[in-house]
């Protein structure tokens, strides 16, 4: 086949490297890739947020089907302009990107599909908040709806802290203020087609920058995947992932489908496993990073064919999609100052090296050739990943790797999948 995909994160290289390694050759193309992607695809110089120049070059080229991998080319209406103009693509339109792009709507679209989410109140004035602080409790969790890249939530017990976020926002429109949800959080993917529905396997995301859980939120610093823990709670991991899929995802997709604004792409369910039940903390409109890198090295059926199938609206005739018993860990590697204000243009050495040890694989996310050699371009640099038969050898394997590579400056939290188990 011949595979556009949009996008210039390890996600992306994660995406390329599992259709790489499909049996069926396929030719690749990337825009805007990166230094790491442009080694295994084809970078095509195409702006990915112009819905008439991808349906322009996918025309052109005879391609078979494009991935969508960040939200802003499906809120810029990529996806749109694909399907319109009947080229296969995954990943939703404009309208059912919302989900993820408007915290109000995602809630609208629960309440109506009766899927478990924490209460929240629209606030549009200080007094509003306040209220809501009283009426919700401590922590407090405000949002801003709308894009904000991770940076509009606030989780904090100091309510002075919150209020003053809130502020932050109210000028631009209306804040979500949530009830805090307890437990541990899960990522949990699924292909859609607009009708039908198909798992992945659960990973877990470390959002937070620092070890222990310390620090700013940021996109995420490392994660792995599968959750063996979910045993113990839910007696398997499939019993976890069938009650998702039956309370959470079938329910949203069929909800938005009758909505006339069909999902078809993937559906990221954000979940808190919490005392009274799993409750959906977030959705996104995309496959999630740095989960990706876990999940799809483990997947065992060819990715081509199931997101074509999403995109051509026949999920309904595919198994639900195996995984490796394999676990696999992601270490990122970011730059000095992420996520506020990353330094970049520093060179990066021992990617080789770190790249030749034994189950290591390296996914790049901010990285370009320059004349001083492979230098980093933003915040989240690597995404180092290692497979292992167990937990502490993939850690071990992940954490040697990272140990190896130098970037003057950069930040790793080494907590990754710590305590998992053997
Ligand atoms: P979001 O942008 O909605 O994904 O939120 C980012 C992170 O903030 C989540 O992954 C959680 O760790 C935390 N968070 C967001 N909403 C809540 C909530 N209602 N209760 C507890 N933590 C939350
Ligand atoms: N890892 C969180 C996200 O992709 O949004």
């Amino acid at each position: 086949m011949r595979i556009l995909v949009l996008g210039s994160g390890a996600r992306e290289h994660a995406i390329i490297l599992a259709l790489r390694s499909e049996d069926a050759p396929h030719e690749l193309f990337a825009a805007p890739g990166n230094a790491g992607i442009a080694r295994d695809a084809t970078i095509v110089e195409l702006d990915p947020l112009d819905p008439q120049a991808v349906a322009g070059f996918a025309i052109e080229r005879l391609v078979d089907l494009v991935v969508i991998g960040p939200e802003a080319p499906l809120v810029a209406g990529v996806a749109d302009a694909l399907r319109g103009r009947g080229i296969p693509v995954f990943g939703p339109g404009k309208a059912a990107a919302q989900l993820e792009g408007s915290k109000a709507f995602a809630k609208r679209v629960m309440d109506a599909a009766g899927v478990p989410t924490g209460r929240a109140l629209r606030a549009r004035t200080t007094a509003d908040v306040e209220a809501a602080f009283d009426a919700l409790g401590a922590p407090h969790v405000v949002k801003a709806d709308g894009l904000a890249a991770g940076k509009g939530v606030v989780v904090t017990s100091d309510r002075a802290a919150a209020l003053a976020h809130a502020e932050a926002y109210l000028p631009t429109g209306p804040v979500l203020v949530e009830e805090f949800l307890d437990g541990p959080e899960v990522s949990l993917f699924f292909l859609s087609d607009g009708d039908h529905v198909l798992p992945l396997s659960p990973a877990q995301d470390y959002k937070r920058l620092r070890d222990g859980d310390a620090g700013p939120n940021t996109g995420g610093m490392g994660a792995y995947s599968p959750l063996p823990w979910l045993s113990e709670r839910f007696g398997g991991e499939d019993e976890f992932v069938d009650l998702v899929t039956r309370t959470v995802a079938e329910p949203v997709v069929r909800q938005l489908d009758a909505e006339g604004t069909p999902f078809i792409g993937l559906l990221y369910a954000g979940l808190v496993l919490t005392d009274d039940g799993v409750k959906v903390i977030e959705f996104n409109a995309r496959f999630g990073d740095p989960e990706t890198q876990v999940v799809l090295p483990r997947l065992v059926d060819p990715l081509s064919q199931l997101l074509l199938a999403a995109a051509s609206g026949n999920l309904e005739d595919h198994a639900r999609p195996a995984f490796a018993d394999a676990v696999a860990v992601t270490v990122v590697v970011a730059s000095e100052g992420y996520p506020d204000k990353p330094v970049t243009g520093r060179v990066i050495e021992g990617m080789d090296a770190a790249a030749s040890i034994p189950g290591v694989h390296l996914a790049h996310a901010a990285t370009s050739v320059a004349d001083s050699g492979l230098v980093a371009t933003g915040g989240r640099v690597l995404s180092v990943v290692a497979l292992g038969t167990t937990f502490d050898e993939a850690r071990d394997r992940a954490y040697h790797a990272v140990d190896g590579i130098t970037l003057e400056g950069s930040q790793h939290r080494t907590d990754i999948a710590a305590g998992v188990g053997a």
